[in-house]
């Protein structure tokens, strides 16, 4: 693999050996393997965006895998002097970094892929259309989780337009497979989900009924404008998943969350101690995903 920008560029068989790889990364104790195999190797970090999982991950997968990490501070660089991201990148370029891991507000990585083909690109989430990182992650705790993982009943859940994890996530459910996808939301907040290539439902209840996996999503009140301002208590009344409209899922079902999570907001604060939710297997498994998408460009 030369970058990971766009999810829709693995095909199954790609994803799978990542996960494997990724599995072969994690102990029996939810840790991780530590072996130093590539030393000579550097990875920087450029978020346009704050993270805390994604960049702290891949900060984690970099050194158990012996490689060295720069954390390149957006707000340290000459970037905020007016510097244009085409000639900070060559700067970086030059500088012997190996992998470039991006978070972006625009979609940019592809330009930057074609201009700067001796560095290695990652995206770690592009403007509202893109995580692949996140999406493998997700993948891997399904899994983990289900026996059937390409062949589940699906819900999503929230602010489906502003999330960078929504379209990755249902391209790779377009790649891996699956029974059912249904997506649910605030309509305002749905606009591109509302037609006939998707299942989408105003109501929560017909949008769990019987479903094995929910993906609840982050509102993301920071890209929402003035007109599209959320009333949360209408929010909360209408989507917010709770333990009662739990009970139309599957009695097995799985609980996810990409995080951050807006508690009290997108999930009911209880939920969090239920066997079903797996938003810190997630977490966990981010590292393991991100040492084998790492592992994999250093050895192309
Ligand atoms: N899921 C995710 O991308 O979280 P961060 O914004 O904390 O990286």
């Amino acid at each position: 693999m030369q970058n990971l920008i766009d999810i829709s560029a693995l095909d199954k068989q790609e994803i799978s050996k990542l996960l494997k790889l990724a599995t072969q990364f994690k102990t029996d104790q939810n840790n991780f393997i530590h072996d130093d195999i590539y030393p000579d190797k550097t990875v920087g970090s450029l978020f346009f965006e704050p993270s805390t999982r994604t960049k702290l991950s891949f900060q984690v997968a970099t050194k158990n895998l012996g490689a060295r990490f720069i954390d390149i501070h957006y707000s340290e660089t000459s970037l905020q002097k007016g510097e244009s991201i085409e000639d900070t990148i060559e700067a970086i370029s030059l500088m012997g970094i190996d992998v470039l891991i991006i978070r972006h507000q625009d979609e940019v990585l592809k330009d930057l892929a074609i201009q700067f083909p001796n560095i290695k690109f990652i995206n770690a989430g592009e403007g509202t259309s893109s995580h692949p990182t996140q999406a493998l992650t997700d993948y891997m705790t399904m899994s983990e989780f289900s026996t059937n993982p390409d062949n589940l009943d699906i819900s999503i859940v929230g602010d489906l337009d502003h999330s960078i994890v929504a379209a990755s996530f249902i391209a790779l459910l377009k790649i891996v497979g699956f029974k059912r996808l249904r997506l649910a939301g605030l309509p305002e907040l749905c606009k591109n989900y509302q037609n006939n290539n998707f299942e989408y439902f105003d109501n929560l209840n017909e949008a769990l009924r019987d479903s094995e996996l929910i993906m609840a999503l982050r509102i993301q009140n920071e890209r929402l404008n003035k007109e599209l301002s959320i009333k949360h208590t209408e929010y909360i009344s209408r989507y917010q998943i709770t333990l009662d409209s739990l009970r139309f899922a599957n009695k097995d079902f799985l609980l996810f969350h990409p995080g951050p999570v807006n508690w009290g907001i997108e999930l009911e604060k209880t939920i969090a101690n239920i066997k079903n939710c797996k938003i810190t297997n997630q977490v966990i498994n981010g590292v393991a995903i991100r040492m084998a998408i790492l592992s994999n460009i250093f050895s192309s």
